[in-house]
Protein backbone atom coordinates (compact mmCIF):
# COMPACT_ATOMS: atom_id res chain seq x y z
CA UNK A 1 0.00 0.00 0.00
CA UNK A 2 0.90 3.35 -0.45
CA UNK A 3 1.64 5.67 2.50
CA UNK A 4 0.56 8.95 2.82
CA UNK A 5 1.82 11.78 5.43
CA UNK A 6 -1.07 14.79 5.22
CA UNK A 7 0.11 18.30 6.06
CA UNK A 8 -2.72 20.30 7.18
CA UNK A 9 -3.31 23.85 9.02
CA UNK A 10 -6.62 23.99 9.67
CA UNK A 11 -10.35 22.16 9.65
CA UNK A 12 -9.25 19.52 7.77
CA UNK A 13 -12.22 18.34 5.69
CA UNK A 14 -10.33 17.31 2.66
CA UNK A 15 -7.66 15.34 5.25
CA UNK A 16 -11.31 13.31 6.41
CA UNK A 17 -11.80 12.65 2.91
CA UNK A 18 -8.26 10.55 2.50
CA UNK A 19 -8.92 8.86 6.78
CA UNK A 20 -12.50 7.88 5.33
CA UNK A 21 -10.91 6.49 1.91
CA UNK A 22 -8.05 4.80 3.78
CA UNK A 23 -10.53 3.29 6.17
CA UNK A 24 -12.45 1.89 3.61
CA UNK A 25 -9.61 -0.11 2.53
CA UNK A 26 -9.72 -0.06 -1.04
CA UNK A 27 -7.95 3.12 -1.94
CA UNK A 28 -4.80 1.73 -2.04
CA UNK A 29 -3.05 4.04 0.28
CA UNK A 30 -2.84 4.54 4.30
CA UNK A 31 -2.77 7.63 6.47
CA UNK A 32 0.72 7.22 8.03
CA UNK A 33 0.30 10.66 9.95
CA UNK A 34 -1.09 13.89 10.11
CA UNK A 35 1.22 17.01 10.65
CA UNK A 36 0.04 20.22 12.04
CA UNK A 37 1.76 24.00 11.90
CA UNK A 38 -0.99 24.44 14.35
CA UNK A 39 -1.69 23.40 17.50
CA UNK A 40 -5.61 24.32 17.50
CA UNK A 41 -6.20 22.76 13.75
CA UNK A 42 -9.60 21.01 13.93
CA UNK A 43 -7.91 18.48 11.50
CA UNK A 44 -6.11 17.20 14.40
CA UNK A 45 -9.21 16.06 16.39
CA UNK A 46 -10.13 13.95 13.28
CA UNK A 47 -6.70 12.00 12.90
CA UNK A 48 -7.05 11.21 16.44
CA UNK A 49 -10.34 10.01 16.12
CA UNK A 50 -9.52 8.22 13.25
CA UNK A 51 -6.90 6.72 15.44
CA UNK A 52 -3.83 8.23 13.33
CA UNK A 53 -1.02 9.82 14.74
CA UNK A 54 -0.54 13.46 14.93
CA UNK A 55 2.47 16.04 14.78
CA UNK A 56 2.51 19.43 15.85
CA UNK A 57 5.20 21.49 14.34
CA UNK A 58 4.84 25.12 14.87
CA UNK A 59 7.04 27.34 12.39
CA UNK A 60 6.97 30.34 15.41
CA UNK A 61 9.49 27.64 17.04
CA UNK A 62 11.84 28.78 14.28
CA UNK A 63 13.96 31.17 13.21
CA UNK A 64 13.68 31.17 9.84
CA UNK A 65 11.99 29.24 7.01
CA UNK A 66 14.94 26.88 6.48
CA UNK A 67 14.74 25.49 9.65
CA UNK A 68 11.34 25.09 9.97
CA UNK A 69 11.06 22.71 6.62
CA UNK A 70 14.55 20.81 7.29
CA UNK A 71 13.03 20.07 10.94
CA UNK A 72 9.18 19.38 8.85
CA UNK A 73 10.92 17.22 6.27
CA UNK A 74 12.88 15.35 9.06
CA UNK A 75 9.73 14.66 10.99
CA UNK A 76 7.90 13.48 7.44
CA UNK A 77 10.78 11.29 6.64
CA UNK A 78 10.49 9.36 9.49
CA UNK A 79 7.24 7.80 8.31
CA UNK A 80 8.50 6.70 5.19
CA UNK A 81 5.86 7.92 2.77
CA UNK A 82 5.22 7.53 -0.62
CA UNK A 83 3.32 10.49 -1.21
CA UNK A 84 3.09 13.08 0.95
CA UNK A 85 -0.05 15.30 0.54
CA UNK A 86 -0.87 19.03 1.32
CA UNK A 87 -4.73 19.59 2.32
CA UNK A 88 -5.31 23.00 3.50
CA UNK A 89 -1.51 24.03 4.66
CA UNK A 90 -0.73 27.09 4.77
CA UNK A 91 2.98 27.99 4.40
CA UNK A 92 4.71 28.41 1.28
CA UNK A 93 7.73 25.76 1.45
CA UNK A 94 11.67 26.16 0.41
CA UNK A 95 13.00 25.17 -2.75
CA UNK A 96 14.80 22.55 -0.59
CA UNK A 97 11.77 20.63 1.06
CA UNK A 98 9.96 20.83 -2.62
CA UNK A 99 12.90 19.26 -4.04
CA UNK A 100 12.85 16.55 -1.31
CA UNK A 101 10.40 15.54 -2.20
CA UNK A 102 9.76 15.99 -5.51
CA UNK A 103 7.15 13.70 -7.67
CA UNK A 104 6.02 12.73 -4.22
CA UNK A 105 4.59 15.99 -3.13
CA UNK A 106 0.76 17.17 -3.73
CA UNK A 107 -1.13 20.28 -2.71
CA UNK A 108 -5.15 21.19 -3.72
CA UNK A 109 -5.63 24.88 -4.04
CA UNK A 110 -9.15 26.47 -4.54
CA UNK A 111 -9.04 27.98 -7.95
CA UNK A 112 -8.74 27.11 -11.47
CA UNK A 113 -5.07 27.46 -12.07
CA UNK A 114 -3.05 28.84 -13.68
CA UNK A 115 -5.88 31.64 -12.10
CA UNK A 116 -6.09 33.21 -8.89
CA UNK A 117 -2.44 31.83 -7.32
CA UNK A 118 -2.27 32.61 -3.45
CA UNK A 119 -4.51 33.75 -1.08
CA UNK A 120 -8.18 35.07 -0.89
CA UNK A 121 -9.08 32.73 -4.19
CA UNK A 122 -12.96 32.76 -3.60
CA UNK A 123 -13.43 36.44 -3.18
CA UNK A 124 -11.17 37.59 -5.88
CA UNK A 125 -13.41 35.18 -8.17
CA UNK A 126 -16.49 36.93 -7.12
CA UNK A 127 -14.39 40.23 -7.36
CA UNK A 128 -13.37 39.65 -11.36
CA UNK A 129 -16.92 39.00 -11.81
CA UNK A 130 -15.94 35.18 -12.77
CA UNK A 131 -19.22 32.98 -13.98
CA UNK A 132 -17.40 29.70 -12.52
CA UNK A 133 -14.45 29.11 -10.27
CA UNK A 134 -13.42 25.76 -8.97
CA UNK A 135 -10.22 24.17 -7.38
CA UNK A 136 -6.86 22.16 -8.67
CA UNK A 137 -4.90 19.44 -7.65
CA UNK A 138 -1.23 19.65 -8.78
CA UNK A 139 1.98 18.93 -7.71
CA UNK A 140 4.25 21.14 -6.22
CA UNK A 141 7.15 22.54 -7.72
CA UNK A 142 9.60 25.18 -6.83
CA UNK A 143 6.91 28.02 -8.37
CA UNK A 144 4.52 28.55 -5.71
CA UNK A 145 0.69 27.10 -7.08
CA UNK A 146 2.60 26.80 -10.42
CA UNK A 147 3.02 22.88 -10.65
CA UNK A 148 1.91 20.51 -12.81
CA UNK A 149 -2.14 20.75 -13.04
CA UNK A 150 -3.49 16.69 -12.71
CA UNK A 151 -6.93 17.40 -12.31
CA UNK A 152 -9.86 20.26 -12.10
CA UNK A 153 -13.21 20.77 -10.52
CA UNK A 154 -15.33 23.72 -11.75
CA UNK A 155 -18.21 25.06 -10.11
CA UNK A 156 -20.95 27.95 -11.69
CA UNK A 157 -20.91 31.08 -9.46
CA UNK A 158 -24.54 32.44 -8.73
CA UNK A 159 -25.59 35.89 -8.53
CA UNK A 160 -25.69 36.40 -4.32
CA UNK A 161 -22.76 34.06 -3.74
CA UNK A 162 -20.37 35.35 -0.96
CA UNK A 163 -17.31 34.03 -0.92
CA UNK A 164 -17.98 31.42 2.05
CA UNK A 165 -21.38 30.39 0.14
CA UNK A 166 -18.46 29.77 -3.01
CA UNK A 167 -15.78 28.15 -0.77
CA UNK A 168 -18.77 25.61 0.47
CA UNK A 169 -19.41 24.96 -3.22
CA UNK A 170 -15.98 24.10 -4.03
CA UNK A 171 -14.90 22.41 -1.34
CA UNK A 172 -17.72 19.82 -2.36
CA UNK A 173 -15.71 19.16 -5.50
CA UNK A 174 -12.11 18.99 -3.66
CA UNK A 175 -13.58 16.29 -1.34
CA UNK A 176 -14.45 14.48 -4.54
CA UNK A 177 -11.21 14.76 -6.39
CA UNK A 178 -8.11 15.18 -3.83
CA UNK A 179 -8.76 11.53 -3.18
CA UNK A 180 -9.34 10.29 -6.62
CA UNK A 181 -6.41 11.97 -7.71
CA UNK A 182 -4.02 10.46 -4.94
CA UNK A 183 -5.48 7.06 -5.23
CA UNK A 184 -4.21 7.15 -8.62
CA UNK A 185 -1.10 7.90 -7.33
CA UNK A 186 -1.58 5.33 -5.07
CA UNK A 187 -2.10 2.76 -8.17
CA UNK A 188 0.81 3.78 -9.70
CA UNK A 189 -1.10 5.49 -12.62
CA UNK A 190 -0.07 8.88 -11.71
CA UNK A 191 3.71 10.12 -11.97
CA UNK A 192 5.79 13.85 -12.69
CA UNK A 193 7.84 13.99 -15.84
CA UNK A 194 9.64 17.33 -15.84
CA UNK A 195 7.27 20.08 -15.56
CA UNK A 196 4.58 17.74 -16.42
CA UNK A 197 2.03 15.31 -14.55
CA UNK A 198 1.72 12.23 -16.53
CA UNK A 199 -1.57 9.82 -16.13
CA UNK A 200 -2.09 6.37 -17.79
CA UNK A 201 1.33 7.36 -19.81
CA UNK A 202 -0.43 10.38 -21.65
CA UNK A 203 1.05 13.90 -20.30
CA UNK A 204 -1.50 16.13 -19.13
CA UNK A 205 -2.29 19.58 -20.43
CA UNK A 206 0.29 22.35 -18.64
CA UNK A 207 -2.60 24.47 -18.55
CA UNK A 208 -4.77 22.43 -16.34
CA UNK A 209 -7.75 22.17 -18.83
CA UNK A 210 -9.02 18.50 -19.75
C1 LIG B 1 -9.27 24.12 1.00
O1 LIG B 1 -10.24 24.88 0.32
C2 LIG B 1 -7.98 24.10 0.22
O2 LIG B 1 -8.18 24.10 -1.18
C3 LIG B 1 -7.36 25.40 0.66
O3 LIG B 1 -7.63 25.49 2.02
C4 LIG B 1 -8.85 24.80 2.30
C5 LIG B 1 -8.62 23.82 3.41
O4 LIG B 1 -9.83 23.26 3.85
N1 LIG B 1 -5.95 25.42 0.40
C6 LIG B 1 -5.25 26.54 0.15
O5 LIG B 1 -5.76 27.63 0.15
C7 LIG B 1 -3.79 26.31 -0.13
N2 LIG B 1 -3.13 27.56 -0.41
P1 LIG B 1 -9.82 21.98 4.78
O6 LIG B 1 -8.84 22.26 5.92
O7 LIG B 1 -11.23 21.87 5.27
O8 LIG B 1 -9.39 20.80 3.96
Amino acid sequence: KCRTVVLISGSGSNLQTFLDAAASGDSGYTVEAVISNKADAYGLTRAQNAGVPTEVLSHRDFNDRDSFDQAMAKLIDGYQPDLVILAGFMRILTPGFVRHFSGRLLNIHPSLLPKYQGLHTHQRALDAGDREHGATVHFVTEELDGGPPILQAAVPIESGDTAESLAQRVLVQEHKIYPMVASWFAQGRLRMVGDRAELDGELLPRSGKR
